[in-house]
């Protein structure tokens, strides 16, 4: 029996026999290369080969009463303490985390929630994907977190889903229409998934792609009856691109503004510049809606805006200084500029040290 036993180990394990730990190492790491989830917590996918993932997401604080209104709600349940024979005064809280969505890829520009229970896009960001640690264990002690195993969100969220289901059918909000059913999803020639669900007796489809600058969405919806398709969310811009019986296609722009990093510190900024500032500006997608040359475009222009006099909707006018532009990155819906729209600035929750470098940036344009 022990002979077997050892026989067996000797196979399993002939592979790295008589090989030290770092020299198996080496041959793992060409796997994780070659693509191979295994090894790699934090994946990444490209515009050619999205990375599609089912999996546990966090909620990012979205509403249970609305956003998630086809997902149960967890309860805490007691926790039994075996020593003692009673419960304990603690309680197991329900996990923070939104089960069997899909989560997608598609490099840098990309990557975003969509979920199944409620058939629609959740959430959408930049510059990360996720952090699957937690979820898929640690790669040297192989073990998943106890508990709260929910994969981090790494990267710049840009749109968050607000309201009640924001497609309408032949003026019907699909909200109204009962809960969704999801059927599935198909891959197009452009490698790109394309979800399917029904609603009544209407079967719709979508497909979600970066839109034509930073921070914005494309979405192109049909539907299987030629059924009429509307889109309306609140607080979120939407731009009709096309509209036909049974299609719709449209470009969102961002809605939110928050940074997440993944488990690993971010070095803080030590002193802020105009140059960490212009970096920001690009990277934040201020540069979606705000020009450097004096053009007009969804915001008004950086330039020249510091110490120029500016009129309001309803707060009284002012002269631009840091203050008023902190606030507007921070907090825009404070005061909105004359012949503008209240809330098409999303909020950006940022470093101190990030929102010192955009006030120099924005003080360097004249
Ligand atoms: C989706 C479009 C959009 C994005 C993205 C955006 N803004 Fe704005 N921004 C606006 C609009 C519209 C206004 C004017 C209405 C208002 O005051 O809220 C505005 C106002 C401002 C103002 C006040 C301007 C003035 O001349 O009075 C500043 C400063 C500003 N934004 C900075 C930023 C920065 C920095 C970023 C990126 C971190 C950014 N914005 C991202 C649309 C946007």
């Amino acid at each position: 029996m022990r002979f077997l036993l050892t026989l067996t180990a000797l196979l399993v394990y002939s592979h790295p026999f008589g090989e030290t730990n770092a020299q198996v190492k080496k041959q793992i790491s060409p796997y994780a290369e070659k693509g191979y989830l295994t090894f790699d917590l934090k994946p990444m996918g490209s515009q050619d080969r999205p990375l599609i993932l089912r999996t546990f997401v966090p909620t990012l604080g979205l509403p249970q009463n609305n956003v998630l209104q086809n997902h149960s709600k967890g309860l805490p349940s007691p926790k039994y303490s075996p020593g003692s024979g009673k419960e304990a005064t603690k309680q197991y809280q329900p996990i923070d985390g939104i089960p069997a969505a899909i989560a997608v890829n598609l490099g840098k520009p990309l990557s975003y929630v969509w979920d199944t229970t409620e058939c629609r896009l959740l959430y959408a960001w930049t510059d990360g994907f996720l952090d699957m640690k937690n979820y898929w264990g640690d790669r040297d002690s192989g073990r998943r977190k106890g508990f709260g195993y929910v994969p981090r969100l790494y990267g710049f969220v840009f749109y968050k889903a607000i309201g009640k289901h924001p497609v309408s059918i032949n003026g019907k909000s699909l909200s109204d229409l009962g809960s969704p059913k999801y059927s599935g999803y198909s891959i197009g020639s452009d490698r790109l998934p394309v979800y399917e669900f029904e609603t009544g007796s209407s079967k719709v489809s979508i497909k979600i792609q970066p839109g034509p600058s930073t921070q914005t969405l494309r979405l192109d919806f049909s539907s299987k009856n030629k059924e009429i398709l509307e889109f309306s969310s609140p607080s979120t811009q939407v731009e009709v691109k096309s509209k036909t019986a049974g299609k719709l296609s449209i470009v969102i722009r961002p809605n939110a503004g928050e940074r997440f990093s993944s488990e690993e510190k971010k070095e803080p900024i030590k002193k802020p510049t105009k140059e960490i500032g212009e970096k920001l500006y690009t990277s934040l997608g201020c540069i979606a809606c705000h020009s450097l040359d004096g053009g007009k475009n969804h915001g008004p222009t950086l330039k020249g805006s510091f110490g120029s006099k500016r009129q309001f909707l309803k707060a009284s006018p002012l002269i631009v200084d840091e203050a008023y532009i902190r606030e507007s990155i921070e907090h825009p819906m404070a005061k909105t500029v004359k012949g503008y729209l209240t809330g098409m600035m999303p909020p950006y929750k940022l470093q101190p040290a990030e929102y010192d470098s955009l006030n120099l940036f924005i003080k360097s344009i004249r």
